[in-house]
Parts: structure tokens; sequence; C-alpha cells
């Protein structure tokens, strides 16, 4: 076992490997952790030497005489008292330093995020940028950022292994955490957890972070702040006959959509970024199965229309639920916010891929792609394993046609 133990340890990536100095919190606890584990070490040596020892020496030899009973010590038992004392002494001087130096305020100037705490997803705030996101978190390197932890329902904790952590969202309180991504580390994604127990959920209650260059920061915070905006194939305009109008049929062209804000229409275009698609690493791609019996008639994902999407969007039950900034039906803020939803990698909270056939699947039928999932089933003849009946069309529910608009629509709010 034991050879099975060291050979594993020296093989593979850790990519949720809190052993790292990816930022200064991480580097104090591994720091500490050294220490503790150099001091345990020295006490685990001394004591089975002295243990082997004393059972070698002293053991029963044949014919022996019976060892002479004694009673009481003093040198002894003062020895045993103040040793213990003394090794404490060591292991808690650099404990307690760590945990005032990890607990205290953070620098003022430092990035502040709200983190929300739902069963089962996170809600993450920008105050400084008028940013509300879900489940992913963009970070600049080299700046102090500072985590403001509460929670609208049960306890949840918030860790990024790599980076640091944990610390719990505890009901009608705020709790604080903050670390810097060192200036040095690579533009890179990492996973973050709940790390308390929180319901059926808990385990599926992911999010990712990103560590971005300062001016890549900038590009994504400035573009998430700004309503939806996305390009749409321009309808075919009705021509007057023999006008000779050239027809607007450049999909590229960053057209608002009818409905969105008129802020939206006119603000210049900001040149956005979010963490190339194609550069993520292994480790944050999700790999969740999906539940058996749950079908999308996947060619109806082609023909799916963003402005439709909108339209049924607009009217459905979607908006008791989400916000779409530049949507004015879009204003609530029960589930996530979904204003550019299209930048985000993951659905779900971190638990899927966020491509077209998984964001059907969701509106679909989320609960059965997520245990306990508040997000109701749509799908008509889908099973609502929460609310236990039957989605019908009179209850509001959607065919695979509609929900694919829908799909194209979210897909196109970038
Ligand atoms: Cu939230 Cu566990």
């Amino acid at each position: 076992m034991a050879l099975a133990m060291i050979v594993g340890a020296c093989g593979g990536e850790y990519p949720n490997s809190t052993f790292n100095h990816t930022t200064e919190f991480n580097a104090s606890i591994d720091t500490l952790f050294d220490k503790l584990m150099f001091w345990g070490t020295l006490v685990f040596i001394a004591v089975e030497v002295a243990l082997v020892y004393v059972i070698v020496r002293f053991r029963r030899r044949p014919n022996a005489a019976d060892p002479k009973p004694v009673h009481g010590n003093t040198t002894l038992e003062i020895l045993w008292t103040a040793i213990p004392a003394v090794i404490l002494i060591f292991i808690a001087i650099p404990t307690v330093r760590t945990i005032f130096a990890t607990q205290a305020k953070a620098a003022p100037d430092a990035l502040q995020i709200e983190v929300v705490g739902h069963q089962w997803w996170w809600e993450f705030r920008y105050p400084e940028y008028g940013i509300t996101t879900a489940n992913e978190i963009y970070l600049p390197k080299g700046r102090t950022v500072n985590f403001a932890l509460t929670t609208v329902d049960v306890l949840h904790s918030f860790w990024v292994p790599q980076l640091g952590g944990k610390r719990d969202l505890i009901t009608n309180k705020t709790n604080y955490l903050w670390f810097t991504p060192n200036a040095d580390i690579q533009t890179d994604a990492f996973n973050g957890f709940c790390a308390e127990y929180c319901g059926s959920s808990h385990a599926n209650m992911k999010f990712r972070v990103y560590t971005v260059e300062p001016d890549e920061f900038e590009r994504w915070a400035q573009h998430q702040a700004r309503p939806a905006v996305f390009p749409v194939q321009a309808a075919v305009p009705v021509v007057p006959s023999g006008a000779g109008v050239a027809l607007v049929q450049d999909s590229a062209s960053a057209m608002p959509m009818a409905g969105d804000t008129a802020a939206a229409a006119t603000a210049p275009a900001v040149d956005g970024y979010w963490f190339p698609r194609e550069q993520l690493p292994a480790h944050v791609i999700p790999t969740t199965r999906l539940p058996k019996g749950l079908t999308f008639d996947e060619s109806l994902l082609a023909q799916g229309d963003a402005e439709r999407g909108r339209e049924l969007y607009s009217r459905s039950s979607c908006i008791g639920c989400h916000a779409i900034k530049g949507n004015p039906m879009s204003v609530s803020n029960v589930g996530p916010n979904l204003t550019h939803v299209a930048t985000r990698h993951t659905i779900a909270s971190g638990l899927y891929q966020n491509d077209a056939k998984h964001l059907a699947l969701w509106i679909k039928n989320a609960p059965a792609m997520k245990p306990g999932s508040l997000m109701p089933t749509i799908g008509i003849g889908e099973r609502d394993a929460v609310r236990k009946n039957t989605i019908s069309a009179a209850m509001g529910g959607l065919t695979d046609a509609q929900i694919a608009d829908i799909v194209a629509y979210l897909q196109a709010l970038k």
C-alpha cells in the first residue's frame, strides 16, 4: 500500500492542489503546512524511536525476575508535560500568525467581488463595474481581490483550491476572503467548489476562475457591464419596387435587436474579451454525464432563430427568474443573470459545457440534469422530478423547436 501511494504521488497533474504559490494566501498556507509537517515528523520519529528502544531493551526475558514496581517520578512527569507544551508553542505561533494574516482586512484598493451563494449556483457581482454574472469569475493578475461572501439560503463554502479559501457563506452575515493572484502566474483557468454540504446538488455547485492580464480584465469588465448587443441576421426588408435599395444582409455587423435599450444601440462597440475556449485546460472542461432518456432533436438547433427566441423568451416563464440587461422584459434576479451568457464556458454552475445541445437539454428538463434544480422543467411531455408533474403546453411548456429558438437567442448573447 505504501508503495502504491508513493508511486501514485509521483505522476500526473494536480489541477486542484492547494500546495502552490499562485497567491500569497496559498503560499502562507503551504509554508505553514511545511512547518507543521516538519515538527510533526520530528515528534513522530522521536516517539517511535523511544518506543522501539523501550520495547526491545525492556522486553521480557526467560527466567528474569519480576521488575521492581515504581510509584511516581516527578522529573518524568514534569518532562512529559513540558515537552508537549513546548511543541504546542512551536505549532501555535506560526498557525496563529497565519490565521491573523489571512483574516486581516484586504488592501483598500482591492477589487471588490460580491459572492452570493444560491442552491446550487454562484452569483458574482463586481460593484465597481456594475456587473452581475454567474458561476465564472475573472481576476486580473497582480491585483488583490476581496470577496464579500453572503448566501440567500443555506450555508455554502467558497473554495478555489489553487488560489485560496475556503471560507463559509453564512446566513445573515458577510464573511470576507482576499488574495492576490501573483502577477507572474499563467493566464489560466481554475476550478472552484462549494465546500459545505448544502443539499442535493452540493457536489454540482461548482464555478470557474480565470486569471487574466489586467488589460484583458478591463476589456472583459467593460464588455460585461454593457447590455447585450449581438449580431443578427437582418430580416429581408420590404423593398419598394424600383427603389434600388441595397439590402442589409451582413450578419456580422453588430445590429442591436429590437427591444434593446437605446443605450445599447448607440454605445460605441467595446473590444470585449473572454477566456478563449480553445485555450481552456482539460481540468475545467465539464465531463458530467447526461441523464438517461433525456434527448433533443439536434437537427432543430440549426434552425433556431435568435429573434424568434428573444420574442418567445420575453413572454415565457424564463423572465420570472432571469435578467438580461438590454431586454426590458427580463429583470428578475432569482436565477442567474444571463446578460452575456454566451461568453461563459459552462452552464448549470460548471456542470455542463455551454453549447447548443446542453443549453437545449437544460431548458427542456433542468431538474433531470441537476438534481433539485430550482429551474423548472419546460419541455412539453417532460416529467419534472422536483415538482412531480408532467409539462403540457397549457402549463407554458415549450416544444423542441421553440427551445431551439431560445437557445439561438441565448447563444447570441455575447
Ligand atoms: Cu453550496 Cu455545498
